[in-house]
């Protein structure tokens, strides 16, 4: 099954046979493969539990004491293996995650936040960052001084999107930015998203929508309890009956892959606790 384009380019990321284990035991995922090359834009999509999370979280790297690890044949960012790096390293290099949950800092303020990701990368100068980022996503502008902690969903999810371009990626992973928005926002989203696409970058998405997927990806990933059940070009997701009826516009196991989830929970605004603020950030007041 290809689960990869034959542009002909170098691939920028290209993780072959990626297995993730939680505690030793509990499977996150079985063996995935894929490639990113630039300008393009993967989705991962798949009911609740698929893996679209530990696939992501695994390309970025598990953080210290986390009870994923994570097994892969090869795993290269521009051509190079980054098996052993930490995710700090690998951020470095330009493999940056916006995560599923806390996505952003409650305490600090939108500015600290994006201030905090381009320090991480230290590319080009802050307000070289903040110019491109402002470009993207204007409607941050209007926020740059307040807290984290008071931005609605919609705004933190910008938030987080923008503090990933500070960070300037080269693959950006991007986990759930339109879960709990309204329509209208995932449809500003799905621009935004879109664009971003079209960069000097490669964006790898996961996403519970599957009809957003479609529309704005190059190519989608399903994954169903840990695998890849299904790969290809919308266009070619959309002609294969037996994905339309598993999970194409199905309600499943409570999980509508077509419609946005309003109810704020997951990813969204609110959940989870506030990470707590690295050191680094203390630096930036
Ligand atoms: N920290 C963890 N410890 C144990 N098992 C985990 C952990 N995180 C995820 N899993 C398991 O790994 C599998 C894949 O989960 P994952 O979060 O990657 O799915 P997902 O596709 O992102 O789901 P969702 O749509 O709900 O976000 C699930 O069976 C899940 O229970
Ligand atoms: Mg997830």
């Amino acid at each position: 099954m290809s689960t990869t384009a034959d542009t002909g380019s170098a691939p920028l990321l290209s993780v072959q046979n990626l297995t993730v284990q939680y505690g030793g035991s509990a499977l996150g995922i079985a063996g995935i493969s894929l490639e990113l090359r630039q300008g393009d834009l993967v989705a991962l999509v798949g009911p609740n539990g698929g893996g679209k999370t530990s696939t992501l979280r695994a390309i970025a790297g598990f953080p210290r004491r986390d009870p994923g690890s994570a097994r892969c044949e090869q795993l290269e960012l521009d051509g190079q293996s980054i098996t052993r790096l930490g995710t700090r390293e690998r951020v470095k290099r330009g493999l940056i995650i916006v995560p599923e949950r806390d996505k952003v800092f409650a305490e600090l303020t939108v500015r600290e936040q994006l201030k905090l990701a381009w320090h991480t990368s230290r590319s080009g100068t802050l307000d070289q960052r903040l110019d491109e980022v402002l470009q993207v996503l204007p409607e941050i502008k209007d926020h740059m001084n307040r807290r984290g902690g008071y931005l609605s969903g919609g705004q933190r999810q910008m938030v987080a999107l923008g503090s990933a371009l500070c960070s300037h990626p080269r693959v950006l992973l991007i986990d759930e930015v339109t879960l709990g928005l309204a329509p209208s926002l995932v449809n500003r989203m799905a621009d935004i998203l879109r664009r971003l696409g079209g960069q000097e970058m490669a964006l790898l998405i996961a996403e519970q929508s599957l009809g957003l997927a479609l529309d704005i990806a190059d190519r989608v990933l399903v994954l169903d309890a840990g695998r890849v059940v299904a790969s290809g070009t919308p266009d070619e997701l959309r002609s294969r009956p037996d994905i339309a009826d598993a999970y194409l516009g199905r309600r499943q196991a409570g999980v509508d892959l077509d419609e946005t989830d309003e109810s704020g929970g997951g990813a969204g605004p609110g959940a989870g606790t506030d990470p707590a603020v690295p050191d680094a950030a203390k630096e930036l007041t």
